[in-house]
């Protein structure tokens, strides 16, 4: 089995249908709207993000998220993965009913049990949503720079791209960045280059959240080269929204071979039916990776990780 790595995974996107359903007994909810047969209902990008949303409403203590962390990570260790790097959204709980400091101690729980049961290393990101507004990717700038925790090493930006400009987030991306976070951003999803020009130019990130976008500007490409910055690239996730219509025009391949630094992860695993083991076996299948290609994602997930220089140095 290859080992493998991830850096772009959104919690509340990694609880399962059956996690939610139980999850939904016990507070009392009828989530008939948003599961069917197991799976999540959604049609588009729009009703994807309100599915989830009103998903992660059924996490509202502490526990809740420490259960959600805890079987997220074991999942993944079991599929031969060493680390992963998760975004949390603090307005996600606070609109659950749970402060911050509770979601990010339980987060912070569930991430210790399983470290001690599997191994499996791991940080958080915290994200502002784009869609809600410059103020409310600032309050949660502010939140985190005011509130740092050692299992918290950087920002970003993740939500509708459709809404608002990257320059409209300059001044959360600073707050952030002067707290000591490392910057990612979600562009080249939902838009094209321009997107992940701009939020190269006004937020500075170390990695782009999807970026695939980017291959329509051969300039951006080259800079994506020359400048080092990874691309977080979630194939499933690309399928399943439609970004690219199948495997066959995916820009991964081409992306790599002009010299991109890119990655694989899942995204939000149960909503696009996919899992990181899918992922690395989509890029062998689709993509013609052999195991030597594999293992160079994981080993650029882990030099891309925002972890500390004895941390990293210990995965790779
Ligand atoms: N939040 C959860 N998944 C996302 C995605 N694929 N793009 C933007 N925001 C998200
Ligand atoms: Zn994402």
């Amino acid at each position: 089995m290859v080992v493998k790595a991830e850096i772009h995974c959104h919690i509340e996107g990694a609880a399962s249908p059956a996690l939610v359903e139980a999850q939904a007994k016990k507070y009392g909810v009828d989530v008939s709207a948003i599961i069917r047969d197991g799976s999540y209902v959604w049609s588009d990008f729009t009703s994807f993000l309100r599915c989830y949303d009103v998903a992660s409403m059924l996490f509202r203590t502490e526990e809740d998220y420490a259960l959600l962390a805890e079987t997220y990570l074991s999942e993944l260790a079991a599929q031969g993965t060493i680390y992963s790097e998760f975004f949390i959204s603090t307005d996600h709980a606070v609109n659950a009913g749970l402060t911050p400091a509770a979601y990010i101690s339980g987060l912070a729980e569930g991430m210790r049990r399983a470290r001690e049961g599997t191994g499996i290393e791991s940080r958080m990101i915290a994200t502002g949503l784009r869609h809600e507004g410059p103020e409310g990717v600032e309050r949660a700038a502010r939140y985190i720079a005011a509130n740092p925790h050692p299992l918290v090493t950087g920002f970003g930006m993740a939500g509708d791209e459709r809404m608002h400009e990257p320059r409209d987030f300059a001044k959360a991306f600073d707050i952030a960045r002067d707290a000591g976070l490392a910057i990612t951003v979600h562009a080249g999803e939902l838009v094209g280059a321009e997107s992940v020009r701009e939020a190269l130019d006004h937020l500075v990130p170390a990695r782009i959240g999807h970026g695939v976008r980017a291959i329509e500007d051969p300039a951006l490409v080259e800079r994506l080269a020359a400048e080092g910055i990874v691309l977080e690239v979630c194939p499933g996730s690309n399928i399943a929204l439609s970004v690219y219509p199948s495997y066959a025009e995916h820009p991964l391949p081409r992306l790599r071979a002009a010299g991109v630094k890119v990655t694989l992860s899942s995204d939000d695993p149960p909503f696009f039916h996919t899992s990181l083991a899918q992922e690395y076996e989509t890029a062998r299948t689709h993509f013609g990776m052999d195991d030597a290609a594999l293992l160079e994602m994981t080993r650029n997930s882990v030099e891309a990780a925002f972890v500390d220089d004895a941390t990293r140095a210990a995965l790779l």
